[in-house]
């Protein structure tokens, strides 16, 4: 098993990154935000659960996060090699990560911090679409659909988030200054962080990722 992890803010391009990388380099996507909101539509238990948190752009407790990440895993094969977004999001989730992966003999390969200024992540949330049918992700000026309203991809109708209004984005922003930012000393210091700027056209970022992961890899 190996894992890399996108640790950014909202709006960082986690997202986005992720389904660019994920193929190139041969991961598998777990993004805890994508379970979460698919669980809450399919009306599951966990789902109502998470739902209030979600709205007010809290973090969802980390019983119900390990819970999923833990039924996500065992139901993939032990040579899996994931791709991390949001999660985790606070020590309690990095060292059930650790000893996840320590259980099959492997540590975090590399995280990778999405580096983006705010005024920046406020314009990409404020401005993304998603797809309702293929859930492909644009952004109504950075990334626009060729018709507007209009996936691409699918033909499906694109809508806005509904934890993308300015006051849940506002708190979200400071969740992740009070509750994330913690992570990027504890993944420092295990020496496995590779800083990026991401404040920059997409490909330019993706290309950095690509990079850094053909490079052999570090940690202690
Ligand atoms: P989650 O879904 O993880 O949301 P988030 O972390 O707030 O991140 P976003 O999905 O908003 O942004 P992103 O970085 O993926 O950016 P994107 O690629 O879309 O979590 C949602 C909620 O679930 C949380 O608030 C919490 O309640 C709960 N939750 C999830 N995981 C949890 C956990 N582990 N613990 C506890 N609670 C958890 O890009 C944004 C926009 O910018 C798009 O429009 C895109 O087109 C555009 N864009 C992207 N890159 C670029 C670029 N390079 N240039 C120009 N535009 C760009």
């Amino acid at each position: 098993m190996e894992a890399i992890i996108f640790l950014g803010a909202p709006g960082a391009g986690k997202g986005t990154l992720a389904d660019m990388v994920k193929t190139e380099a041969g991961y598998e996507h777990v993004s805890t935000g994508d379970m979460l909101r698919a669980a809450v539509k399919a009306g599951r238990p966990v789902g109502l659960e998470a739902r209030a948190y979600m709205e007010k752009g809290e973090l969802v407790p980390d019983a119900v996060i390990i819970r999923i990440v833990n039924e996500r895993l065992d139901v993939g094969s032990k040579d899996a090699r994931y791709l991390f977004d949001g999660f985790p999001r606070t020590p309690e989730q990095a060292r059930m990560l650790d000893q996840v992966l320590a259980k099959h003999g492997t540590r975090v390969r590399c995280v990778f911090l999405l580096d983006v200024p705010r005024d920046i992540l406020v314009d990409r949330l404020a401005g993304r679409r998603i797809c309702r049918s293929c859930g492909a992700v644009y952004h109504v000026r950075n990334i626009p659909p060729r018709v507007a309203g209009v996936c691409d991809a699918c033909g499906g109708e694109l809508y806005q988030r509904a934890d993308d209004t300015e006051e849940t984005v506002l708190n979200r922003l400071e969740v992740f200054r009070k509750q994330t930012e913690s992570l990027i000393e504890y993944y420092e210091k295990k020496g496995v962080l590779v800083r990026i700027n991401a404040g920059r056209n997409r490909e330019l970022v993706q290309a950095d990722i690509l990079a850094a992961l053909r490079k052999p890899a570090a940690g202690t």
